[in-house]
């Protein structure tokens, strides 16, 4: 193991830095996302990539890296910033982090539903002005969650988090997937329909999808025409599942109530637009932020880093094709 240089494109929690530190000889490029050059860099004669979200690993990343390399362990569970198909054709694992963040990034879900329903960003950004001038009849109404319809768009992990918490404010739950989540349907009662019906039927409207070639602005003008001028948009997902220049104008014609937003097309660019809104309530991509889960996301990333290295089958591999080629125990 010792032979093994190691490359953390940042900072990570301690979590997932101790249990490399000691086998490996590990270098951390520092607290930001580190400029392209600097990564390419890096990464020469690398046997592992421990990467995040905001780095793009490609093809050129991971020939600059070159034959020593094995892994690329994303500290995500999403990672559309990896080109898989050129790590398998390399030979390379890729990994991600599923399921030590569902109920976390359930919670950001649910807290951006609950905050652009109840217009809680526009009603800090008013006590903060000093022009609040008190209690009013009117003041700051926004539509009820309890008793509404939520439409989940991807009943995965996530989704389902996200069901569970809707069924304690007795939410009603529509879904889209790939596939009917049978088990779902009985414990949740959810009821699978079509994106459209989901869209028409909606007060509430939650994606967790990846990213995909299929999911890229699943959510556009048209579909954004079709839900209900009182419903809300929340997305947690990625940020290019929705056309953002279309929902901007959608939110701005006041054609949906409102939208909560932690993820986004060109992060951290955000269109102009959003950035004017009082209707888009807007995180900074902190779906997993909680202390713990970070940490949890950490380990399992070194875990699934030092399991190729030893040559173990990682907890959590995407390309498991891959481990059918090494020699793994
Ligand atoms: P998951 O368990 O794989 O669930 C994804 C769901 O999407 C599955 O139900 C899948 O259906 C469905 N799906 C995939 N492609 C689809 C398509 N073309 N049309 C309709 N449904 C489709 O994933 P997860 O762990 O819940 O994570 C979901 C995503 O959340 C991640 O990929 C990531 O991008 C995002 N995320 C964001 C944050 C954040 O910080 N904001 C944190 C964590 C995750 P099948 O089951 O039928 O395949
Ligand atoms: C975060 O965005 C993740 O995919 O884990």
């Amino acid at each position: 193991m010792a032979q093994h240089r190691v490359v953390v494109t940042r900072r990570i929690p301690e979590a997932g830095l101790v249990p490399l530190g000691d086998p490996l000889q590990v270098v951390v490029l520092g607290e930001d996302p580190p400029p392209r050059e600097k990564l390419l860099a890096a990464v020469r004669g690398a046997s592992g990539i421990l990467s995040t979200v905001t780095e793009r690993i490609d093809a050129e990343v991971l020939d600059a890296a070159g034959e020593r390399l094995k892994v690329v362990a994303n500290m995500a569970v999403g990672y559309d910033n990896v080109d898989v198909a050129a790590a398998t054709a390399r030979g390379v694992v890729v990994t991600n982090t599923p399921g030590v963040l569902d109920e976390t990034t359930a919670d950001t879900a649910f807290m951006l539903l609950m905050a652009a329903a109840r217009r809680l960003g526009e009603a800090e950004r008013l006590v903060r002005s000093g022009r609040w001038g008190g209690w009013g009849p009117e003041q700051l109404t926004g539509p009820d969650v309890w008793g509404k319809t939520l439409g989940i768009v991807g009943l995965g992990r996530i989704g389902r988090a996200v069901a569970r918490r809707a069924l304690g404010f007795g939410m009603r739950i529509l879904y889209t997937s790939r596939s009917r989540k049978e088990d779902a349907e009985r414990e949740l009662g959810a009821r699978r329909v079509g994106l459209e019906e989901l869209l028409r039927g909606s007060d509430f409207v939650s994606l967790h999808v990846p990213l995909t070639p299929q999911t890229h602005h699943l959510i556009g003008e048209r579909e954004l025409s079709l839900m209900k001028p009182t419903a809300v948009l929340v997305n947690t997902a990625r940020g290019s599942v929705v056309d953002e220049a279309a929902l901007a104008d959608a939110l701005a014609e006041r054609r949906i109530f409102a939208a909560g937003l932690d993820v986004y097309e060109r992060e951290p660019q955000i269109h102009p637009k959003l950035l004017e809104l009082e209707n888009a309530v807007l995180a900074p991509h902190i779906g997993s932020a909680s202390i713990e889960t970070r940490n949890r996301m950490a380990a399992l990333a070194a875990e699934n880093l030092l399991a190729v290295l030893s040559g173990r089958r990682p907890p959590s591999p995407v390309n498991p094709e891959v481990l059918d080629r090494l020699p793994l125990d």
